[in-house]
């Protein structure tokens, strides 16, 4: 999903995701005493999954709401380990019918996370069978076809369905309400982005100095995901310069990197930027709709809602109203232009 850029450059994207093989699959934390941040919703995990231990029985479903890279893909995971049971994992979009999730559900044994990324985008028949499964482990399934289809019922072993959705107001009622665990993840504070830049790069065995993972975590938009992929190239210009894989990351490698990624020192990146500027140069500093924008942009929808504007409405660049996004004097601020006197002529640059 790489976004091609036209432009000299580098262009880094946040959108990318993370393969199972992935350098960040090795620094992913199996336990929630390695787990570093989101501190409430460990704490309510550790006491729940205690509690179903004692009693010998499956977690109760569980959902995870939140911007993506915040780690919902971790903590299932976890969830699994610490339960001490199998894990598997589909994305809803790859669910088209309702057979391909029976046949899922069919496959899983006692105890077992299932974990569905982008439960928000799952088909409708194929939300109202996990209705059953969610409540009381059973499905109808139909074989057979015409005259000759038969509808049975199974019955599955005791389950722990986590979902995941960057959208939880996308969800219906009735698939919300049959979570019992409903969690929604915050932005990391910055101290626990620089405490999981330290652990990553230990395990990577690369040397950033104090200042480097600082200089680093201040540009990361207060995601792990953003934090290990800027460390991950900023080692890679380090290594492809120096040759040398024990040569420190310092913090003036750090900057060098993010100019040549064209990112800023809020972390905003190219995309960010003529997000902001086209509010500012298109509809003088708003209201409007990410509809608009996402023609000018020539950017979809969907990226510009989830990867886009939850972290500039979070850095209070941007303000949602009743009438559509509008520019804050912050962004601005940070922008170097004036409300009113239109672009810089930037915006495409
Ligand atoms: N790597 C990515 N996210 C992490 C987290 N929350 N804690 C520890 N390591 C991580």
């Amino acid at each position: 999903m790489a976004r091609e850029s036209t432009e000299e450059g580098a262009e880094f994207d946040a959108r990318i995701e993370v393969a199972p093989n992935s350098e960040e699959a090795q620094v992913r934390p199996a336990s929630l005493t390695e787990y570093i941040g989101q501190r409430e919703i460990v704490d309510n995990l550790i006491s729940y999954i205690k509690a179903a231990l004692l009693r010998k029985e499956p977690l109760d479903h569980i959902l995870l709401s939140g911007p993506p890279g915040l780690g919902k893909t971790t903590l299932a995971r976890i969830v699994a380990h610490e339960m001490g049971a199998r894990f598997s994992q589909v994305t809803a979009p790859n669910i088209k019918r309702p057979g391909d999730l029976a046949k899922i559900l069919s496959a899983l044994g006692a105890h077992d996370v299932l974990f569905i990324d982008e439960i928000h985008r799952l088909p409708a028949p194929a939300e109202e069978l996990l209705y059953g499964a969610m409540e009381d482990r059973s499905i109808d399934i139909t074989v057979g076809d015409g005259t000759l289809a038969n509808s049975i019922q199974i019955t599955l072993p005791p389950f722990t369905l986590v979902g995941a959705t960057t959208r939880p107001g996308d969800l219906t009622a009735p698939l919300r309400t049959r979570f019992g665990i409903p969690f929604h993840l915050e932005f990391y504070a910055a101290d626990d982005i620089e405490r999981i830049l330290t652990r990553a790069a230990r395990i990577w065995k690369m040397q950033p100095e104090n200042a480097a993972t600082r200089a680093i975590s201040r540009r990361a938009r207060s995601t792990p995901r953003i934090a290990l992929h800027l460390l991950r190239r900023v080692w890679d210009y380090v290594l492809a310069d120096s040759a040398d894989l024990q040569k420190q990351v310092t913090a003036a490698d750090a900057e060098r990197a993010f100019e040549r990624m064209h990112i800023d020192a809020e972390g905003m990146t190219r995309l960010d930027r003529r997000f902001m500027l086209s509010i500012a140069e298109h509809y003088e500093g708003g209201p409007v709709g990410l509809k608009p924008l996402s023609a000018i942009l020539a950017e979809d929808l969907a990226t510009l809602e989830d990867y886009v504007e939850p972290y500039l409405v979070r850095r209070a660049f941007i303000k949602r109203t009743a009438r559509g996004r509008m520019l804050t004097r912050e962004a601005y601020k940070h922008l170097g232009i004036t409300p009113g006197k239109g672009g810089t002529g930037e915006l495409w640059g």
